[in-house]
């Protein structure tokens, strides 16, 4: 007998500090017309927790929508680019923080696709008989790593998370198509140098990070590895863009989204939008829509759901997903973050602070810190 995947237990550990455009206006040569306008943002979070913390209320959430005791879960993948640490990984914290003591715990990397990529490997374990259940983690911690000198990527982006459960069950729901790529010869068009360790006080720090964008190129090579994602994936499963409920998609910059949605052939009103209200928190932005399009009661029993997404290295992908038949929560857990003490501009104002003291120009950086091409020796 077939098996699926069920997604039956969702959350968010959104934090409450909100950077608006104005915000960012006091610092950077920016204005709120010019976000809006060019992405379609309004306001981001900025987190005063760490990643792990937000992702531990997500889940704790997740699990209490499921009914499902932490003891019980069988595999928790934790899906991030920014990392707290690299070793020990992400996961293996939130087991700990869980008491999920039994769970398998890994990490998985692929930009802002990482929830996309995480919840079809997670899919795919429970097909298979592996394991029973999954706790998939979609999560980022982006303020930290932010140049905050650089208004073209500094204006973009957020903190967040948000998770599901899956639990095996024998109706058909859950993830029932996938397609998933990479558009590696574009990998230069998107990266983070310096990305993925703890801020250190002193010394090297965060601030040392180099952001290379080139958002025309990624605007363009999004919107095609996208769209022709949707295409094949609808194709697999035998559907057409009628038979689509809600589109949850990555959400980079409003402008991708539509051509996206218009491509598919799907009309705006069934796409979830939520870049508005926390700009693009890279691999928390799918199931952070999810759990608000839930909220919101745009998921209904039996919805089918398309779930586009691309990031770096490009890697892309879109998923189909049967919704079961609750669309409530079992239960609610009382989880919660500590109060933030400052405000989101005095959080980044701190950050811009200790980052880089020696106001090192972006080409010193580069000579002291950074090779420029990690695949200058490799093979053709
Ligand atoms: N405020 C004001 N002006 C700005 C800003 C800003 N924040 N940023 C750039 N500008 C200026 C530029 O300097 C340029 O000025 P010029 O005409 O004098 O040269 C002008 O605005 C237009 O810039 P463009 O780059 O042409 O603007 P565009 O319409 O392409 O929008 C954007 C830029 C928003 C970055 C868009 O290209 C985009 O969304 N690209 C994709 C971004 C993306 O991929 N994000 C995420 C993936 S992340 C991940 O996977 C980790």
């Amino acid at each position: 007998m077939q098996r699926y995947a069920a997604i039956t237990g969702w959350g968010e550990g959104l934090p409450p500090a909100v950077l608006t455009n104005d915000d960012l206006s006091t610092f950077l040569e920016t204005s709120d017309e010019w976000i809006t306008q060019r992405t379609g943002m309004k306001e981001r979070r900025v987190s005063h927790v760490s990643a792990i913390d937000m992702a531990t209320l997500a889940s704790r959430r997740a699990l209490a929508c499921a009914d499902l005791d932490p003891a019980a879960l069988e595999l928790i993948v934790y899906g991030s680019c920014s990392p707290d640490e690299q070793v020990p990984n992400s996961a293996s914290g939130v087991q700990l923080a869980l008491g999920a003591t039994r769970a398998a715990a890994m990490d998985v990397n692929t930009a802002c696709t990482s929830f996309l990529y995480g919840l079809s490997s997670a899919t795919a374990m429970i097909q298979s008989g592996m394991v029973r259940n999954a706790l998939v983690i979609g999560v980022e911690y982006i303020s930290p790593f932010m140049d905050w000198s650089n208004r073209n990527v500094a204006v973009l982006f957020g903190d967040g998370a948000a998770a599901v459960v899956l639990q095996a069950s024998d109706t058909p729901s859950g993830v029932i198509g996938t397609v998933l790529g990479c558009d590696a010869e574009a990998r230069q068009t998107l990266r983070v140098r310096g990305m993925g360790c703890s801020y250190v006080k002193g010394g090297l720090t965060y601030g040392d990070t180099l952001w290379d964008f080139d958002g025309q190129a990624i605007f363009k090579r999004a919107v095609h590895g996208m769209s022709d994602a949707c295409a094949r994936v609808m194709q697999a499963a035998g559907v057409t863009a009628s038979d689509i409920d809600l589109v949850v998609p990555h959400q980079a910059n409003l402008r991708i989204i539509e051509a996206v949605a218009k491509y598919a052939g799907v009309p705006m009103e069934r796409v979830m939008l939520t870049v508005q209200r926390y700009g693009n928190m890279s691999a928390a932005t799918v199931p952070v829509s999810l759990v608000d399009a839930l909220k919101e009661g745009r998921v209904q029993p039996g919805s089918l759901l398309l779930m586009p997404g691309f990031g770096g290295g490009l890697t892309f992908g879109a998923l189909l997903v049967k919704w079961g038949e609750r669309v409530t929560p079992r239960r609610e857990s009382e989880a919660a973050l500590p109060p933030a003490t400052q405000t989101a501009l005095e959080m980044v104002n701190a950050i811009r602070a200790r980052q880089d003291p020696h106001g090192r120009s972006r080409d010193a950086l580069l000579q002291t810190h950074f090779i420029d091409d990690p695949l200058a020796h490799a093979a053709p």
